[in-house]
């Protein structure tokens, strides 16, 4: 596959290329160049409250585990045991004192220092204190928690600068995690991020929403690592409240949407080239007004999140279908789409290039 051209210019951008939703070779480079290479979304700090609490995650082929120490800090590593590459766990878990390898059962302090290894008293030149688990970056803020596994990814402060000052007085950090509802989509997980990026679909899908939304004052702005599209909120007290709509999207797969008193983080996961599942996470003011509203807002959310399911699946078989390339975007309504797909023409530039010119 040819490296894609960087479209610098609004007014003549084209979409990716169709080739770019499918495919294995496509979805291996980019869980390397796009997944590996950014601030990956991972668990609330709910999750992680107490020493001993950890989560794990899959960020593109590398699995990790995150886990708050003795003293209070909050460490990634990879989830790779140094004797044979065994998990040191399987599913998240709560208050451990120590990270038991679950093939053969080397044990690691939480501070990633291997401490013990059984029956390993005849290897020569072998010392526990000389091997620890590989760290990776993680960082706290506003009750998530993110990793990143490559020292090359930008500081967390400059891939999300400015976004609690901008839907200030909203304060996310005073919001309590509340339930998950995940989706499986027969799409690639670029569709799915397409199709949030842009408002000139609300008319046409989504007749319910467009009610609450001002389409005319629907606004798409542009930033370094994310982008923001908002709206006024009207008739909607009932599931939003009054005031605005923020739908935040940041590089390369999770989305805000913050509305009077709530939160829900969306993060796109692909599970194979035609495939992704989307994990809606909904967190809500403590205030009385906030809660009388989450039966409403979650119900609106399913309705919305199906007619966005069936569009996307039928977005994905045009894209196989052999009958399209890459279509002219439309500057006034998806000039988001086109920051992402500009952000993502330069991680694949970026990517390992095999001897005969195409991308791993
Ligand atoms: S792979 Fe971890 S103890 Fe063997």
């Amino acid at each position: 596959m040819q490296a894609e051209p960087m479209t610098n210019d609004l007014v003549h951008a084209r979409a990716l290329p169709a080739r770019h939703y499918v495919g294995e070779a496509m979805l291996a480079m980019e869980q390397h160049a796009v997944f590996g290479r950014s601030w990956q979304l991972v668990a609330h700090q709910g999750q992680l409250a107490e020493a001993g609490d950890h989560v794990v995650e899959q960020i593109g082929q590398v699995p990790v585990i995150v886990v708050r120490g003795q003293d209070g800090v909050l460490r990634g590593f990879v989830n790779v045991c140094r004797h044979r590459a065994g998990p040191l766990a399987l599913c998240n878990g709560k208050g451990a004192k120590a990270l038991h390898c679950k093939y053969h059962g080397w044990t690691y302090t939480l501070e990633g220092q291997l401490r013990s290894a059984p029956e390993m008293q005849g290897a020569a030149d072998f010392n526990v204190e000389e091997i620890r688990l590989p760290p990776v970056r993680v960082h706290e803020w506003q009750g998530l928690v993110y990793v990143a596994l490559d020292e090359s990814v930008p500081p967390f402060e400059q891939v999300y600068a400015g976004i609690a000052e901008r839907i200030a007085p909203i304060d996310l950090s005073a919001m309590r995690y509340l339930r998950r509802d995940s989706y499986e989509i027969a799409c690639n997980w670029k569709v799915y991020i397409d199709n949030f990026l842009e408002g000139y679909h609300l008319p046409h899908v989504h007749p319910g929403l467009s009610k609450v939304l001002d389409y005319r004052a629907y606004d798409t702005e542009l930033f370094a690592w994310h982008s923001l599209q908002s709206s006024p909120l009207r008739n909607s007290a009932a599931i939003y409240g009054d005031g605005e709509a923020f739908y935040y999207f940041v590089y390369p797969n999770v989305m805000l949407n913050i509305m009077p008193g709530r939160m829900q983080t969306n993060r796109i996961v692909p599970l194979g080239p035609g495939r992704c599942r989307v994990e809606f996470d909904y967190y809500y003011a403590q205030d009385a007004a906030a809660q009388a509203r989450i039966a409403a807002d979650q119900d609106f959310s399913d309705e919305v999140q199906h007619e966005d399911i069936a569009i996307c699946e039928a977005v994905q078989r045009g894209l196989t279908s052999g009958t399209y390339d890459a279509g002219r975007l439309c500057p006034k309504r998806e000039s988001g789409v086109w920051h992402f797909h500009n952000l993502l023409r330069a991680a694949y530039a970026d990517a390992p290039v095999q001897a005969h010119g195409d991308h791993a």
